[in-house]
């Protein structure tokens, strides 16, 4: 099975906790593995992200990083395709036989994101070229290349139904 890990950019404490929390519960949710995170560190956004994981399954982890092109650099050097999810990039669905059962690093942004990060892109790819968000790109991007992920360990489970909440506890 491929590894898939999610960089979200320039995260900011007072701006960005709820956004940056439902990018990383959204790469959760698709089969993504890691979620590292630069910008401002945020111990309650690791906290939150590792608490739902605690209860409804893993593996998956948030990770702050200081250095996000440190970071993708060493993905790199271990054969991880570099995707970059930008409004301004190329149509996704060109690419998705290439991007089938892949190790990659999907980097998403917040409000600026900076050259280098399109430069280091192997690849930069836009969902729609209409501007919308970190949380639906993600989602759209992964559910195509992934689909929904599969969780081992889990103290609790939803159990989908027509009417109402039904939550086991396992
Ligand atoms: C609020 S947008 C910021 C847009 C920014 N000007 C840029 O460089 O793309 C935050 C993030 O949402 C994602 N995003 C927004 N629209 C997108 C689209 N149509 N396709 C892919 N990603 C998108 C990108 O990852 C972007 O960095």
């Amino acid at each position: 099975m491929a590894i898939i890990e999610v960089l979200r950019l320039n995260h900011r404490i007072a701006r960005d906790k709820r956004i940056s929390t439902h990018v990383a519960l959204t790469a959760r949710a698709f089969g993504a593995n890691k979620i590292y995170y630069s910008g401002e560190r945020d111990s309650t956004l690791d906290t939150s992200v590792n608490k739902i994981t605690e209860k409804f399954g893993g593996p998956f982890k948030a990770e702050y990083t200081e250095n996000g092109i440190k970071l993708l650099k060493e993905r790199k050097d271990n054969g991880f395709l570099i995707v970059h999810l930008t409004v301004y990039g190329e149509d996704f669905k060109k690419y998705q036989n290439k991007l089938k059962n892949k190790n990659m690093i999907v980097v998403v942004g917040g409000e600026k994101v900076q050259r280098e990060f399109y430069d280091i892109a192997d690849l930069n790819l836009s969902v729609t070229n209409q501007p919308h968000s970190e949380v639906s790109s993600l989602a759209v991007f992964l559910y195509d290349v992934h689909g929904y992920g599969k969780f081992k360990g889990a103290k609790a489970k939803i159990v989908g139904s027509a009417k109402g909440k039904i939550l086991k506890q396992i």
